[in-house]
């Protein structure tokens, strides 16, 4: 059982429990916000390909690695590497984690804000009766403002601290399970009506017929990113959860089921989204607007419309707070365990902390809009250095320690739960975490960083 060093330690109540919390983290806006856009600006059908191949070869293997890790060392991200290699410099692949967590949350948070006033929006059925051309000028002078957009930023950090501050595993567990299947069927509607649009073919075309001409070496990494991103891996929030998962629950088990889950709603929302670009005239290229733009759209046209536009911003709303909930943990949990802060106190320093960050990230879109540094505003530089460089960086980093320095035997005791588990493909699952990934992530980003062409 549990060493008795962590008596007190909180634990998910079982399997159920943890693959609620870590699909709820992984299933956010990365999948409904993130990834149509991404893969619009990325040509489509070759980089849906290549991102699913990252799912499978390098995200699945990640994921186990950090799990594992957090299991092993009941500690959060930055404690568990102190814990396991005491002395040596791994750690600072925690304290990287830490720094993506701050980042991170910076920008999303923005984003999540805009669902907070889609969801008011739709409350007052405001999408009705207005044209293509009509509702991106309505996100265009919302988003490109001050007041409203901080405040629903503001409120959204709110909700994820208040969330935290009284402790994440009874609330996010109960109310994932719940909420997450409602999500998928609201997708499902919303997809049948995009799909339905005349002209939706050539959305279903773009993301499922690979064009590899319009594939370089940046959009490779990009997927890549996309892919870590979207699995929430990379940066210590899956070494968190981790070490609230009991010594029994079945780790590889968990990890499929969670990135086969993310996975599928990503697909979804693609195709969801992209038929009505189509349909609508949208440029698929068209940048982090992309949902805002084209979901009002549908509504706007279909049946029921103004009930399943406030049904589906709330549910975007609470997957996002899932998400957002998970990366605070990682920083909040550091707080607790390694600087002895009280959770309450460790709750409020980081979110308020995070939030002033996060004011630069949200007024990129408007009074900041010319501020910056080749050609990146402070949304998008948080947003590239986390998903393209931190996120895959840190996830070399967790491949080599669990392959080379915890090793087969460690690494085989935790998957297998102590031999309660038969893993046939433990071997190849080394392989990867020793060789194919580190080598497979570091040629991708070298590349990635450098450009040109496949
Ligand atoms: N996976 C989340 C999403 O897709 C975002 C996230 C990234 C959460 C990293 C935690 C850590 O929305």
């Amino acid at each position: 059982m549990a060493g008795i060093d962590n008596q007190e330690r909180d634990t998910f109540s079982g399997k159920l429990g943890i693959i609620a919390a870590a699909v709820g983290s992984a299933v956010g806006l990365g999948n409904i916000w993130r990834f149509p856009y991404v893969t619009g600006e990325n040509g489509g059908g070759a980089f849906l390909l290549i991102y699913l191949l990252f799912i499978l070869a390098i995200g699945f293997p990640v994921m186990l690695a950090e799990l594992s890790i957090g299991r092993r060392a009941q500690r959060n991200a930055l404690g568990s590497f102190r814990k396991l290699a005491p002395g040596k410099p791994w750690y600072l692949v925690g304290v990287m984690g830490i720094v993506a967590a701050f980042l991170i949350l910076a920008f999303y948070s923005t984003v999540a804000g805009w669902t907070l006033e889609y969801l008011v929006q739709s409350l007052g059925n405001s999408f009705a009766g207005k044209n293509a051309g009509e509702l991106s000028e309505n996100f265009e002078t919302f988003h490109s403002g001050t007041f409203r957009p901080l405040l629903w930023q503001m409120i959204f950090m709110f909700l994820t601290a208040f969330i935290i501050f009284s402790g994440v595993k009874k609330g996010i567990e109960k109310y994932t399970k719940i909420l997450m299947p409602l999500l998928v069927v609201l997708i499902l509607a919303v997809s049948i009506r995009s799909l339905t649009l005349p002209g939706s073919g050539e959305g279903l075309k773009f993301l499922f017929s690979p064009d590899f001409s319009k594939i370089t070496w940046n959009s490779v990494l990009m997927a890549l990113g996309q892919a870590a991103f979207s699995l929430s891996i990379g940066m210590g929030t899956l070494i968190t959860y981790g070490s609230y998962v009991r010594k029994d629950n079945h780790l590889p088990g968990i990890a499929f089921q969670v990135s086969l889950s993310d996975t599928a709603i990503a697909i979804l929302a693609g195709v969801m989204i992209f038929p009505a670009v189509f349909a609508y005239g949208i440029d698929p290229a068209s940048g982090p607007g992309l949902v805002f733009v084209v979901l009002p759209n549908i509504f706007a046209q279909m049946p029921g419309g103004h009930i399943f536009s406030i049904f589906f911003f709330l549910l975007l709303a609470i997957a996002a707070l899932t998400s957002t909930v998970s990366v605070l943990e990682v920083v909040v949990a550091y707080f607790c365990e390694e600087l002895k802060m009280t959770r309450a106190k460790s709750t409020i320093l980081a979110a308020t902390a995070i939030s002033v960050v996060g004011v630069f990230a949200t007024l990129s879109f408007g009074p900041l809009k010319g501020a910056t540094i080749a050609g990146k505003t402070f949304f998008d530089w948080f947003e590239y250095l986390t998903a393209n460089i931190m996120l895959p960086l840190g996830a070399i980093f967790i491949v080599l320690f669990v392959g080379w320095y915890l090793g087969r035997k460690a690494f085989s005791d935790e998957i297998t739960s102590g031999g309660q588990y038969k893993i046939a493909i433990t071997g190849l699952l080394m392989f990867v975490l020793k060789f194919l990934a580190p080598m497979a992530i570091a040629m991708v980003f070298i590349y990635g960083l450098l450009g040109g062409s496949l």
